[in-house]
């Protein structure tokens, strides 16, 4: 008798212990099961195109101050277009994406070069103004730093041997490279960049659009929109384009180079 009382105790508890241990089986889901895969990487100009090393934030977007005095290049450019150039028409750029953005406070978390590099996920009400001001803030940030009091001269550092390898020489390059200014019709950019395969190439980019949009890394630009010289040059954009390489950050030049092989 003790013996069957003795059995059917430890069957019930086991049965009791069964049934918690299957109540409280909560499998874990599949992803957290798997293992810890590495995010999805950004492309590599991502991370250095407005800056060595950032990228540009719209979070708000702000208006980067100038790296010297309005009036410290007029070896190519006049202190007046410097400043209604900054002041203005930069600043201008940076308030109109942050009224653009103001309602999409999920892509106000994004990098101004991501919003450039994915268009097609800005919703398309706002796409061409996002595409204009994004754009023009980030050209105009990686302009004020390719441009120096100390600046102009020969090339120097790594990219004065790529670019006599590429090009020719340093003037052959110049030559090139204003006559693609010259020729890029209406408002735009004519630039210096790193294509996909590596090699130094001279683009030009419509209105306020960016290299990196083509798939292009931006090593060297100028600004061919005519508030950046037509104070001073009037309509001879041949001939700001003449005198903007009295200014060129070259040690700034190399900077980016680099960045571009990474
Ligand atoms: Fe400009």
């Amino acid at each position: 008798m003790i013996r069957f009382w003795r059995e059917t105790v430890i069957c019930v508890l086991t049965t009791i212990v069964l049934v918690i241990l299957l109540n409280s089986y909560n499998p874990l889901p599949i992803a957290e099961a798997q293992p810890t895969t590495t995010p999805t990487t950004t492309d590599k100009s991502l991370l250095s195109v407005a800056y060595p090393n950032r990228a540009l934030s719209a979070s708000p977007a702000q208006l980067p101050p100038l790296p010297y005095a309005y009036g410290a290049l007029t070896k190519a450019i006049d202190a007046e277009t410097m400043k209604l150039h900054h002041s203005a028409h930069h600043a201008a750029y940076v308030n109109n994406l942050n009224d653009t953005l103001k309602q999409y406070p999920e892509l106000q978390k994004r990098s101004v070069e991501s919003l450039l590099l994915d268009l097609n996920s800005v919703p398309e009400n706002i796409r061409t103004k996002v595409r204009n001001n994004a754009g023009g803030h980030l050209n105009h940030t990686i302009f004020w730093q390719l441009m120096s009091p100390q600046g102009g001269g020969e090339p120097t550092g790594a990219i004065a041997q790529e670019i006599n390898k590429t090009f020719g020489s340093f003037d052959a390059f110049k030559k090139e490279f204003n006559a693609a200014g010259a020729g890029r019709f209406g408002s735009g950019w004519v630039w210096l960049v790193r294509n996909p395969q590596n090699q130094l190439q001279i683009v030009t980019t419509a209105n306020q659009d960016n290299p990196i949009m083509d798939g292009f890394y931006p090593i060297l630009g100028n600004d061919m929109w005519e508030h950046a010289y037509y104070l001073k040059y009037r309509n001879r954009r041949a001939d700001y384009l003449n005198n903007w390489w009295n200014v060129v950050n070259w040690p700034q030049i190399n900077r980016r180079s680099q960045l571009s092989l990474q």
